[in-house]
Order: C-alpha cells, then structure tokens, then sequence
C-alpha cells in the first residue's frame, strides 16, 4: 500500500486525513513542528516526522519512501510572526522541492474555494503562487478548493453564545459548509484520482443568516444578528488594518469578503451542521484547532 505523508498533520483537516488515510490501509507519515503536538495523531500514523516546514534544513529525509505527499499547511488563525507567503506559499513549495528531489508521485494540496474572486487577499495571493508552481511541476497533483469547514463556523456559535452574532453584508449570500471528517474521506478518495482539482463543499446550503439562526436555536436563545452593509464592509476592514496587526485583520478580511459571496462547492459527505452545533454546545466558546478531539 502507498505511503502518504501528512503536511498539517496538527491541524483540524490534517488529523482527520491521518485517520482516514488509516482506515483505507494506507501508511502515514505526519509531518509537525513538534513530538507534543504530533501526539494527536501517534495513534494512527505509522511514523512521526519533526520538522519546521519553514525551514528547509529542518526536512531531510522528510520524503524518502513516500509516494504522494498531502498539505493542509497554511495559516488560519495566526500564532506566529509568520505570513501567508512564508507558510502558506513558501512552507509548501519547500515540501514540493523536497517531493520532486525524492521520487514522490503525486502532491495533493488544499487549496480555497473561489481563489480567482479573492485574489485581492494575501492569503489568497501566497496560496494561488504555490498553485501555479504546482501546476508546472512534473508531480501528478490534485489540488482540493473546500468551502468552509465545520471549525470556522463554530465562530458563529461563539458569536451567538457572547449574544449577538455579526454579519458582514445582509446575510443573504449562501455556502455549503463541510465537515473535516468528510472533506477528509474526499482527499482519501482523490488519492487515485486523474481529475486535477475539486470543488467541494458539504450536504446543506445555508445563507449565513441562516447559519446564525441555527447556532441562536442550538444554544435555545434569542436570534440577535447584526449586519454590516456590504458598503461599509471594506471600510471596516480597512480600519482594522490600521488600528491592528496582520494577525487580526487577516482573518477577518477573509471572512468579511467570502461573506459578501456564494462558497457553494460540489457536495459531498453527509455530516449536518445543526448535529456539529449541538455537539460543540456544551463548549464555552469556540473550540480552538487544539481543542479539536480526533475524529469522531
Ligand atoms: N478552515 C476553513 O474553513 C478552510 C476553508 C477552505 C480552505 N482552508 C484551507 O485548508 C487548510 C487547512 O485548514 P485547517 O482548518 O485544517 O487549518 P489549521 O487547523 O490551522 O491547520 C493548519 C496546519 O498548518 C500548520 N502550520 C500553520 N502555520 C505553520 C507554521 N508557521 N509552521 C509550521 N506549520 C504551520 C499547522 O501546524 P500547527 O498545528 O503546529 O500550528 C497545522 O498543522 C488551510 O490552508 C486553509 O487555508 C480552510
């Protein structure tokens, strides 16, 4: 059976990709910048691999023995000093030069749905550089374009929880978002795929308003949803990025500008999102990554 290496193997994707990659009979190799957070996934990867994916001194021998190498690598809620185009382009064009010099086969990275309308957002722009690199590389690759995952729309039972949830624009615009269990049966299942990119999302469309009323029902408290106009949007956010850093205004540039948009990809997978709340809502706030349990 072939043997994968997990990149991200820490994150809310990645460990359900180490364990679902597991039960398909493949072997795994994780990949984390440390043996405490790799613990969350020893169980189900056949070895362990220490290293800083920025670093490239950090990875030699990172590939030897793997046939297809996966990245969930990129950041969504800062932690360090980081960019987006130190990790999310150049973390992962490391882990494809080392692929390239090792014999690996195939790279399959997770990219975001709707890249070409967001090239306007860093993150955007350092993950689509390393798409185009990937593109051009003589590696078979898939490159995976989710929706939004179950993690990020804890935020708005988090909101809900504080007692007010905020929208960007009028709530109207529609996603389908996806479980992490899910959207890792998919990449499992686009290890053999000839197909060159997906659009994936989950089950069920939901407006955002929609998404905000279900987290106010789950949690059995009244519905109070705030709307930024969408005219107001870009002035907020530019505000935010002068009265805060990268860390802050990052993530909420992205989140104000897929809101104001459809995120809807093909569905796949059965998870709902009203079961996931319920599930979370015992939780004081918003799960952080860490806090993530494997896999259910
Ligand atoms: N969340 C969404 O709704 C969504 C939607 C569409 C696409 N995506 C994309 O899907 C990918 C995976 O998302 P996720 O929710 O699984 O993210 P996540 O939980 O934040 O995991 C990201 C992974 O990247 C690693 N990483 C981040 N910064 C790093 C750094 N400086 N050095 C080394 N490793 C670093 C993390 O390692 P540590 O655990 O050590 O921090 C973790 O393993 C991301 O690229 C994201 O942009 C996410």
């Amino acid at each position: 059976m072939k043997k994968v290496l997990v990149a991200g193997a820490t994150g809310y994707l990645g460990q359900f990709v180490v364990k679902a990659l597991k039960a398909k009979g493949y072997r795994v190799r994780a990949l984390g910048r440390s043996a405490a957070k790799l613990a969350l996934v020893e169980e189900y990867a056949d070895d362990l691999f220490v290293g800083e994916v920025t670093d490239p001194d950090s990875l030699s021998g990172l590939c030897d023995g793997i046939d297809v190498v996966f990245s969930s690598v990129g950041i969504t809620r800062q932690k360090d000093g980081l960019t987006y185009k130190d990790v999310d382009y150049q973390a992962n064009r490391n882990l494809l030069t080392i692929a390239e010099a090792s014999g690996v086969s195939k790279f399959i990275y997770v990219h975001v749905l709707n890249a070409e309308k967001l090239r306007h957002l860093a993150m955007i722009q350092a993950k689509q550089t390393f798409v185009n690199e990937l593109k051009v590389s003589p590696l078979d690759q898939v490159v995976i374009c989710p929706t939004g995952f179950f993690s990020d729309m804890e935020e708005f039972l988090a909101m809900a929880r504080s007692g007010r949830v905020y929208l960007f624009g009028d709530g109207s615009n529609r996603i389908n978002p996806i479980h992490g269990a899910d959207l890792a049966e998919f990449c499992v299942g686009a290890m053999d795929s000839q197909e060159q990119q997906f659009d994936v999302g989950g089950p069920e469309v939901f407006t955002y308003r929609e998404i905000a009323e279900l987290a106010f029902a789950v949690l059995n408290q009244p519905k109070k949803i705030t709307c930024v106009p969408k005219s107001l949007v870009s002035a907020t956010v530019g505000a935010l990025r002068w009265l805060t850093s990268a860390k802050v205004y990052g993530p909420v540039e992205f989140m104000a500008s897929v809101m104001t948009m459809d995120v809807i990809g093909d569905a796949h997978g059965q998870r709902r999102l009203a079961e996931h709340f319920r599930d979370c809502g015992g939780s004081i706030e918003s799960k952080s990554r860490e806090d993530h349990p494997l896999p259910v």
